[in-house]
């Protein structure tokens, strides 16, 4: 013991415990990313400056920056073999099962950079992941609409080409509001200290499996509706409440009685016991984003609505239920063009640099192990094998 927290052993590895990398304070409501808080990361950096921040520890230079923008541009093209792949995937898959699948496929086509134990390797697998996994989202995209594939535009910044990909070129080019917008989602998803999907991530490393493998996995857990997979669940809990006349009360009602097992898709969080700062942030960009179309928009209205009804409601006060990060994203994604089944590939894509980050520093710690955690066994008592009769 820390004197301060109990290390849990059982989970193996030292890193898991202690982390350099995201502070959340749930009663107060912060986040930060080594140091940085969140409201100043999203008001004046970009996402690739944050991607460093992360993965190294520190904001990049303009030198590095440069770098890095070159270098995520130079390995934004997938394998010719992972094209193929993906174009021969249901049409009607998950884009969330596609992801993995073409991720944990990524190794394959990636040998050179698959030795966990090799910094250059690792390096060379963390560039590609982060220049392909927006490319792979795409084309997964692009196949499941029946549209052919938007190739990578070297002339494109890392976000305009992601959009530039999936919805494809547009007269004028991509809207600077939208990939402003992306960006900024990015940066508020990027990590989130030891939630689910990254206690995954390092579970998968700490068995000194390569990176690809870890990232596929985090990717699984990811698309779970209690975690990533929420920001889906709210926009189909919305539409939901809107086919019954955008009856909050009854919904409501439906939520509080335990038998129903109904939850507030985007309510709740295991740490954020007030107010989640990103839910925040994201409330104000729906706010930006939404007022700019035509009419009310109905579904944001309900989301209003339901936030309101809930914060005055004793059985939400009681249990601590705020917005969380997923509440409000859908309906940006939605008004951005992107398809219900694939708001939660771009929480993965912005989620990338943290686990990568974490699957890191579990690999530069000497007191890492394997993941091994103990059971309470509660079964049966020893008993004897009757032998056949
Ligand atoms: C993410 O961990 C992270 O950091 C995750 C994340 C990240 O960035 O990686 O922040 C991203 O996953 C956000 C959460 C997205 N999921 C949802 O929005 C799904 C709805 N939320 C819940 O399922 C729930 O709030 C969780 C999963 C987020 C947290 O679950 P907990 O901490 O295990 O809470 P619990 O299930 O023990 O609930 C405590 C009480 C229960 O009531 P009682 O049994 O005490 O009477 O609160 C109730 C629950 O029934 N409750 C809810 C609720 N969430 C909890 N009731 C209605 N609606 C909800 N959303």
């Amino acid at each position: 013991s820390t004197g301060m927290v109990t290390l849990d052993p059982g989970f193996g590895n030292t890193a898991a415990c202690r982390s350099e990398i995201t502070y959340i304070d749930g009663d107060a409501g912060i986040l930060r990313y080594r140091g940085y808080p969140i409201e100043q990361l999203a008001e004046g950096a970009t996402f690739a400056e944050v991607c460093h921040l992360l993965v190294h520890g520190e904001l990049p230079t303009p030198e590095q920056l440069d770098e890095l923008t070159a270098r995520l541009r130079d390995n934004a093209a997938i394998p010719a073999g992972l094209r193929d792949l993906i174009a021969a995937f249901p049409v009607e898959a998950h884009p969330m099962a596609s992801l993995s699948g073409a991720v944990n496929m990524l190794a394959a086509f990636h040998a050179d950079a698959c030795d966990p134990a090799d910094p250059a390797q690792v390096d060379e697998a963390t560039i590609r992941l982060l220049a392909q996994l927006p490319t792979v989202a795409a084309q997964i995209h692009r196949r499941a609409t029946g549209q052919d594939v938007v190739e990578p535009d070297p002339s494109l910044g890392y976000v305009e080409n992601f959009l530039n990909m999936t919805f494809g070129p547009t007269e004028g080019g991509v809207d600077p509001l939208l990939v402003r917008a992306m960006d900024l989602l990015f940066i508020l998803h990027a990590d989130h200290e030891l939630n689910c999907s990254t206690a995954t991530v390092r579970v998968v490393g700490s068995s000194q499996a390569d990176l690809f493998a870890s990232i596929a996995a985090g990717v699984n857990a990811l698309s779970g509706p209690l975690h990533g997979g929420a920001n889906q669940a709210v926009l189909e809990m919305l539409e939901g409440i809107q086919r019954v006349d955008g009856d909050v009360d009854s919904f409501i009602k439906k939520v509080k009685d335990r038998e129903s097992k109904t939850r507030l898709m985007g309510f709740g969080h295991r740490v954020y016991k007030n107010f989640d700062p990103r839910s925040k942030q994201i409330k104000k960009l729906a706010q930006q984003i939404l007022s700019r179309q035509e009419g009310e928009d109905r579904l944001f209205e309900l989301a209003l609505q339901l936030e309101e009804h809930a914060l005055s409601d004793q059985y939400f006060v009681d249990r601590k239920l705020y917005p969380n990060v997923d509440f409000y994203t859908g309906l940006i994604y939605r008004a951005m063009g992107f398809p219900t089944n694939m708001f939660t590939v771009l929480f993965a894509i912005g989620r990338l640099p943290g686990w990568i980050a974490h699957w890191r520093e579990l690999r530069n710690d000497p007191a890492a192990r394997i993941a091994r955690p103990r059971q309470l066994y509660v079964g049966p008592k020893e008993r004897a094998y009757p032998g056949r009769s």
